[in-house]
């Protein structure tokens, strides 16, 4: 469908969605949808539920974030489970400012930006809707029309519980244009718009010398105090400020702890009382979220100035640490680059693995317990197997600090570090060895490096450069073989036959004389030496292996290439073993003759058919790997 035609479809779904009416009928939408009714903290509640909730490992995993966040669940459970969900439920937190904390280009702005677009999406769809006092400029709540001594039998009779008094201008309008028929107000629903200034609002702190209260609560409108004679007319008001539009919805307070103490006096009585002064008028109730975020160390300052203790005490901090996991953070990085200018560029594979090990690596603190090492840490954090350490191991790792993922290399610097390599070289294509060398370059000018970490974060180029070669070996080895996973399966049946041989003291036969042979101590031995297997000890390796099967098929699961780590390990070596002459002397030869060309060729196809390279990384890897394997 074309673009025009869309335009045209979404101007008739909005006409749709309007609806207007009196307040008497506004009560009858309330009666068989009393959800409309619901709080600003409830609708945002409500939005991320309904979203959708995965369990995971025992854990709540809330889709409505996962499209744009990533590796943060636990935080965003505790985000939704500690604070917005008993907000939700008219509890104390929702007289709190929610702060979040976190390292730069954590996500913390990432996340505030999709609860508002997900406000404004979700007040277009039913369970979302939202009505709202016709021509209020701080579209309030039809039901603060309800006079205080009635609220009682209303809820008795509705099960709707109503706070806030009828602001002063809605008071005046009741009087002159309705003449205080309630019933007869005209009521609207709204859909939020951070752009038309609808129940969304951003109050981003300028110099405080110039900036004016204004900004937050409305000011007088000089020009009209002449038509109503006095400024405490409200009609001479303009409720315009941030706190004012965000009624019902939510505001971003950007840069909260910067920002002057005058304006974070009003948010005091706001979030404690639901109200707010503006001009001269009675106080105004307000229903909002109000979210603010900041680092660490500015929150630190913030809390030892005594000054600040009682907006401390109303305030809930929640943090948002960096994300811990390798595979997650290749898919902030390729969101990032998504959404960038250099997105059609050819990145090889694995490139943005790479530069994620680093990243995390920064990230991660040193295990305490002495048997476990910074890269198994980083595995086990990831989800892997790691050999020896199971579940609990990463639950007691997780518990060894509580404010991990607070500091190290963060996002944005891997993407300009990427950038600035495809800009500056005018690369159509980078590999993992490109962006880590840029990484490295950019220690220089990182700004907040001391000589200790710059060291510490060196230290980590190399082990990420490492764990390259490991995987830069190992594909171009499998793209040597026909069908890797094939010939890996085929030598390891072959082995599995042979131990059960020798276990059970059995013969084999020779598949093509049919003669009876005995088990190949040659072809197994060639495979235990892969791992370190002993000649003492390989019969109980094969022993262990034979439980193992019987272990597995007790389960009625089949025992295969994946289920023993080191058999594993051991069969991929020793196919690599055998392929690696062939590969040396195929990839490092300068004057390749016919035979080895047509490998090559063969090679480099099948890195692009089936693992994703360009001609030109393909190429580049396998001249890489040629120069490992000739060290
Ligand atoms: N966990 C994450 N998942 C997805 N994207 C992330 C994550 N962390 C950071 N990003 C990405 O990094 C970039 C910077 O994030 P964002 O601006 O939200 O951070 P911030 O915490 O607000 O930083 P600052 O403190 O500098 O304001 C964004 O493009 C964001 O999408
Ligand atoms: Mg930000």
């Amino acid at each position: 469908m074309d673009i025009l035609k869309k335009i045209e479809m979404q101007r008739y779904e909005d006409e749709k969605l309007k609806w207007e009416g009196t307040f008497a009928e506004y009560l009858e939408i309330l009666k068989d949808k009393p959800l409309v009714a619901q709080s600003a903290h409830s609708r945002v509640y409500n939005m991320i539920k309904d979203a959708g909730v995965e369990k995971v490992d025992g854990r709540n995993q809330y889709q409505f974030f996962s499209s744009q966040l990533f590796g943060l669940e636990e935080a965003l459970e505790k985000l939704v489970e500690e604070y917005f969900h008993p907000a939700a439920k008219r509890l104390d937190v929702r007289k709190r400012i929610l702060l979040l904390m976190g390292p730069v280009s954590g996500g913390k702005s990432t996340l505030v930006a999709m609860l508002k677009r997900g406000l404004e999406a979700y007040s277009r769809t039913d369970r979302g809707a939202i009505y709202a006092i016709k021509g209020c400029p701080m579209h309030e709540d039809p039901l603060h029309l309800i006079p205080h001594h009635l609220r009682q039998d209303f809820y008795d009779e509705y099960g709707i519980r109503i706070e806030g008094n009828l602001s002063p201008l809605n008071t005046m309008r009741l009087e002159q244009e309705y003449g205080g028929r309630i019933e007869d107000v005209l009521v609207e629903r709204i859909f939020f718009s951070e752009d038309r200034r609808v129940g969304i609002g951003t109050f981003s702190p300028s110099d405080p010398k110039s900036q004016d209260i204004a900004d937050l609560t409305g000011s007088i409108d000089f020009s009209t105090i002449a038509e109503y004679g006095s400024e405490s007319d409200p009609r001479a008001y303009r409720f315009d400020g941030e706190l004012n539009k965000a009624n019902r919805g939510m505001m971003e307070f950007q840069e909260m702890l910067k920002c002057d103490e005058k304006f974070l006096w009003h948010l005091l009585s706001l979030t404690q009382e639901g109200n707010f002064k503006a001009g001269r008028f009675a106080l105004i109730s307000a229903d909002e979220l109000i979210v603010a975020h900041t680092n660490e160390t500015e929150y630190r300052s913030f809390i030892s100035n005594k000054k600040n203790e009682a907006l401390h005490s109303r305030i809930i901090v929640m943090p948002v640490p960096y994300n811990l996991k390798v595979s997650q953070e290749e898919k902030i990085y390729e969101k990032m680059i998504r959404e960038s200018d250099v997105a059609d560029v050819h990145i090889a594979p694995h490139t943005l693995r790479v530069a994620a090990m680093f990243t995390i690596l920064t990230r991660l603190k040193e295990p305490k317990k002495g048997d476990i090492d910074l890269v198994k840490k980083m595995r086990l954090y990831d989800g892997e197997n790691v050999e020896g350490f199971n579940s609990a191991d990463l639950e007691e790792l997780k518990k060894e600090y509580n404010d991990e993922g607070m500091s190290g290399i963060d996002p944005r610097y891997v993407i300009n570090r990427i950038s600035s390599t495809i800009i500056r070289k005018e690369m159509t294509s980078i590999n993992a060895l490109d962006v880590l060398r840029s990484l490295k370059e950019g220690l220089d000018q990182h700004p907040s490096i001391t000589d200790e970490l710059k060291e510490r974060y060196l230290n980590f180029i190399s082990v990420a450069r490492k764990e390259y070669d490991d995987i830069a070996k190992k594909e171009v080895q499998k793209a040597f073989v026909y069908s890797y996973e094939e010939s890996a399966k085929t030598l390891m049946d072959n082995y599995l036959d042979n131990v059960e041989a020798y276990c059970n003291k059995n013969k084999l036969r020779d598949p093509l004389t049919g003669d009876e042979i005995n088990p190949d101590e040659k072809l197994m031995r060639s495979i235990e030496e892969q791992i370190g297997v002993s000649e003492n000890a390989k019969k109980a390796f094969r022993e262990e292996i034979l439980i193992r099967i019987s272990a597995f098929a007790r389960k009625g699961k089949r025992f295969d290439y994946n289920s023993h780590d080191r058999l594993r390990e051991a069969i991929q070596k020793k196919l690599f073993a055998d392929l690696k002459d062939v590969v040396k002397i195929t990839t490092s030869t300068k004057t390749p003759d016919e035979q080895q060309l047509k490998k090559i060729n063969e090679v480099v196809a099948r890195l692009i058919d089936e693992h994703g390279y360009n001609s030109t990384s393909a190429n580049e890897l396998l001249r890489y790997v040629g120069s490992l394997l000739n060290r």
